[in-house]
């Protein structure tokens, strides 16, 4: 069935947030949207693939699939970063899996064997196909920038460069130290049956604490007092205030660093910057969700958990870690019952278009972001005949 761009550029068109509406439900499965969604926002836009210290040594290599494309990151011999296609130049297969340390990556079909930079480095049995040269023939190379710790890829080369989408959020976090915050457990959520933009919605807000998290974080992190804080065309943070009352804990608000006001020691700041690099942390933790779209109504999650380096120096780290690795978890299993709950809805065939509150104004945010990307704010869309 074509899909109705009109209903998503009303969505997308509001142009205050007073009057902010959802989706229309029929774009977190439409084969059609996702595929502009590929093309139009993640192949032109800056996707998170790993941490710099998930690559930590002169031979390290980190691999992982975006969109289909099978990528590897990897640190050469001059401590240079790279992101590469695992897909060998000579019949394709994958030069490697998982992460790991080696001198070169060697292909297991032919054995052809390729640098950490990506240069053919060696190829056995060619010497006499006429005219071959290993030069011709590196892994394909992709753009990638470093911000803040994570390594990120640009996969048709042409975006804006990251430090100037995000240059605005710097300010936000340097106090923190985000640079230097570091990986203590990666977690694996496999495949799961929501859209990428469910996940997204349902990290943007706060308003849910007094559901699926009444137990859990709305006591001391209410709804009700959560607000969206700095915007740009890239980027949306929202700060989720502690209580009153409550003193400044692990795992997630101490220890910190000295730079930090007072005010910031009792928040926690969530962001994203568009469209996949969502992020929560406070003075002592950070995770990011690794939101991995695999088609329309489908994604890989993984969550990413790290530590500060105030909280990574203090005494008492391992009971510390091990508290903050549960409680991110056991938050995250009520996040993923409701995205589920919402994706049956979607499915289920319903139709209407809801209002939001003043405390979804992030999803308002990300709705002009994809209509921006997507360019259908301010037209009645047809995608087709734009692209
Ligand atoms: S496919 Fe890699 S060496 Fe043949
Ligand atoms: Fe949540």
């Amino acid at each position: 069935m074509t899909f109705d761009y009109s209903r998503l550029a009303a969505t997308c068109g509001v142009e205050s947030p007073e009057n902010a509406v959802t989706l229309p439900p029929e774009a977190y499965g439409s084969d059609e949207l996702y595929t502009a969604e590929v093309d139009r926002v993640f192949k032109r836009g800056w996707i998170p693939l790993c941490r710099v210290e998930q690559i930590p040594t002169d031979g390290s290599y980190y691999s992982i699939d975006i969109l289909g494309t099978p990528l590897v990151v990897t640190r050469d011999r001059k401590s240079d970063i790279r992101v590469l296609s695992r897909n060998c130049t000579h019949r394709w297969m994958e030069v490697c899996t998982g992460a790991g340390e080696a001198n070169v990556l060697q292909c297991p079909y032919h054995l052809w064997s390729f640098g950490l930079d990506g240069h053919l480095a060696g190829a056995p049995e060619m010497k006499e196909s006429a005219g071959f040269d290993r030069k011709d023939y590196p892994l394909k190379q992709f753009r990638h920038e470093v911000w803040k710790g994570f390594v990120m890829v640009n996969l048709d080369g042409q975006a804006e460069s990251l430090a100037h989408q995000y240059a605005a959020l710097d300010p936000i976090v340097d106090a923190y130290d985000l640079e230097n915050y570091r990986t203590v457990e990666q977690t694996d959520w496999g495949v799961c049956e929501w859209d990428w933009k469910i996940m997204v919605d349902n990290f943007m807000e706060c308003y849910h604490h007094m559901g699926p998290h009444r137990g859990s974080l709305e006591d001391q992190f209410p709804a009700s007092l959560s607000y969206t804080g700095e915007v740009g065309d890239y980027f949306t943070t929202m700060w989720s205030g502690q209580a009153p009352g409550y003193p400044a804990d692990p795992p997630f608000l101490a220890p910190g660093a000295a730079t930090l006001s007072p005010d910031q020691h009792h928040k926690s700041l969530i962001f994203i910057g568009y469209p996949l690099l969502q992020i929560a942390m406070g003075p002592a933790y950070m995770y990011w969700l690794k939101t991995l779209p695999l088609g329309a109504g489908r994604i890989e999650l993984q969550l990413d958990i790290c530590m500060s380096p105030a909280a990574l120096a203090a005494p008492g780290l391992e009971e510390r870690r091990s508290q903050l690795i549960k409680t991110i978890c056991d938050i995250h299993r009520e996040d993923l019952d409701a995205c589920t709950a919402v994706q049956r809805a979607v499915r289920s065939g319903v139709t209407g278009v809801g209002r939001l509150s003043h405390l979804e104004r992030p999803l308002w945010e990300f709705y002009r972001y994809l209509g921006r990307e997507l360019g259908i704010i301010g037209k009645t869309a047809d995608l087709a005949s734009t692209a």
